[in-house]
């Protein structure tokens, strides 16, 4: 298995068992509130049940989670896929959403940032997709997240995509994959 320099193992997870752990690291690395956590709590484990859909984890020695990905083939009767459709077709690029394996989640938590971890997961959830291609969603701004991405070849497909109650926009990003190598 993939190791980072700090000895954090990238591996296979079980995220409906360690939901909790999970969201404990996106809630810190992405800022969610108690409430939003109940909510996403009850999506990922809906998520987890869908055709395709795997989670891979980085560990620490210690066992603990430092962070994780998750992601499936993309379907476009799920409602991530209603959302972005109208913004990718008015640029010509609904096509992205067949054979495209969708990132849903990627966080790391803070004491492990900027160590290649982030790096490492996406990579490895990518190189195990039977897709040509890979689609995600990320708040348009110029974020380490967006840094990432477009350091592993993914492009800007749609700008200022509004999700209903997500406060700010979003870009949807697109990459061939494997993803682009340093
Ligand atoms: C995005 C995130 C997962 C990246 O994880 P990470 O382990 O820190 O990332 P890595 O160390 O593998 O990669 C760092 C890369 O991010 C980019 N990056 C980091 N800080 C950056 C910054 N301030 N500005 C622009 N790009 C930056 C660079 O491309 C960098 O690549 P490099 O290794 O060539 O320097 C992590 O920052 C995070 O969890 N952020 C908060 C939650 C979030 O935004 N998740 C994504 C939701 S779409």
């Amino acid at each position: 298995m993939p190791r980072t320099p700090d000895d954090v193992v990238i591996g296979p997870l079980d995220l409906s068992a360690r939901v909790d752990e999970a969201l404990a690291v996106q809630a810190i690395a992405f800022g969610l509130g108690a409430e939003e956590v109940a909510v996403r709590r009850q999506i990922v484990l809906r998520h987890m049940n869908y055709p395709g859909a795997r989670a891979l984890g980085a560990t620490t020695v210690d066992g603990r989670l430092a962070g994780f990905v998750y992601g499936m083939p993309n379907d476009r009767t799920h409602w991530w896929s209603t959302v972005v459709e109208p913004y990718l077709r008015a640029q010509g690029y609904d096509d992205w959403l067949d054979s495209s394996f969708v990132i849903t989640e990627l966080h790391v938590h803070p004491a492990y940032q900027n160590r290649g971890i982030g790096r490492g997961l996406i990579t490895a959830i990518t190189d195990a997709a039977a897709q040509p291609r890979s689609i995600l969603s990320a708040i348009d701004t110029d974020s380490p997240a967006r840094g990432l991405y477009h350091s592993l070849g993914y492009v800007d497909l749609a700008r200022r995509v509004v999700f209903p109650s997500a406060p700010k926009p979003y870009a949807v990003m697109g990459a061939p994959l494997p993803l682009r190598r340093r």
